[in-house]
């Protein structure tokens, strides 16, 4: 049976933690001075986003080709879509070249699911929608984790546009089961219409919670999402939920600041918190290789029992 990484919902906290420490591994070959291994040498990896990326496509094509693995990238907007051609018949085309694992990044919820179907590749969601991007969530838990040794007890808040994010559902969901208690920070109108059943605890103002907080994890507003005037005008909102010098010197001193990128500065954060020393938003970048190697080792390499040999290196 094909393995896919399709949601966080779904997974459990061994499952994480096994991952988790699976990316310890590849952390270091990645600072190694040829950050190289042989383990994925004769798959074949394909990208398939239908939505533009800098961070989340080019990492996942270092990844595989870190492990070796070749590379097929195919971008929406340079494609035969333009021609007409369905999403099926995209998929039925980049299957015949023989891909192993599927990358995929799409504006509707459920098409990875979709895609699952239809392959008998492993199909990774590099996002879908609104709905989940759970590489994000697993390089923002292996960050957390790498500052602080462990989520338990952590006090994170996911501040802004919780509505339209994939990363706020995955995150809220790998967080919790790590054993952090998360805060949902935002105004009603950037909330879900209900969030019955996640494990969160819900404030509108950022300001009081700011003091208490081991991690603040920004989100971008989702502008290409937002077909609705849901908040009076940016500068209201900034005024409200903007990470700025002042409203960082209430963190404590030992806060991290994250954000999935891209960032709005002097929206969700100032240019001056982006570059504040508690800010870890470049180790979240460098970790998402390292998480995405893991991944694609685990859904490609030698199968879901395998562990890494004892000198770290990771066999072939
Ligand atoms: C996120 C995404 O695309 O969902 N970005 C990313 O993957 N680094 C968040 C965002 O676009 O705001």
């Amino acid at each position: 049976m094909t393995v896919h990484l399709l949601g966080i919902d779904g997974m459990d906290r061994a499952r994480i933690e096994e991952l988790l420490e699976l990316t310890d591994t590849f952390d270091e070959i990645g600072r190694r001075p040829i950050p190289r291994v042989p383990a994925l040498r004769g798959k074949t990896v394909a990208t398939l986003f239908f939505e533009d990326s800098t961070r989340t496509r080019l990492s996942f094509d270092a990844a595989a080709k870190r492990l070796s693995a070749d590379t097929l990238n195919f971008a929406a907007g340079a494609s035969s879509l333009s021609k007409g051609e369905s999403l099926r018949d995209t998929v039925d085309v980049i299957a015949s070249y023989g891909v192993d694992a599927l990358v995929v990044r799409h504006p509707m919820a459920g098409t990875p699911h979709r895609i699952a179907d239809w392959t008998d590749a492993a199909v990774v969601n590099a996002g879908d929608g609104r709905h989940e991007h759970p590489t994000q969530a697993l390089l923002d838990a292996y960050t957390l984790r790498q500052h602080r040794g462990a989520l338990d007890g952590m006090q994170v808040a996911i501040v802004g546009d919780i509505r339209h994010s994939r990363v706020a559902r995955s995150n809220v969901l790998a967080f919790s089961m790590l054993g952090a208690d998360v805060t949902l920070v935002a105004p009603a109108t950037l909330l879900p219409d209900s969030v019955a059943g996640w494990p969160v605890r819900v404030v509108h103002d950022l300001d009081a919670v700011l003091p208490g907080l081991d991690a603040c994890y920004l989100l971008r507003m989702q502008r290409e999402r937002i077909t609705e005037g849901l908040i009076p005008s940016i500068r209201e909102y900034v005024a409200g939920y903007g990470l700025d010098a002042g409203r960082a010197a209430r963190l404590p001193k030992d806060a991290l600041i994250l954000h999935p990128g891209p960032t709005n500065r002097g929206v969700e954060i100032s240019a001056e918190v982006a570059a504040d020393p508690r800010s870890v938003i470049l180790d979240q970048v460098v970790n998402g290789v390292s998480v995405r190697m893991a991944v694609l080792f685990l859904l490609l390499g030698s199968g879901l029992d395998h562990e890494p040999a004892a000198d770290g290196e990771v066999a072939e």
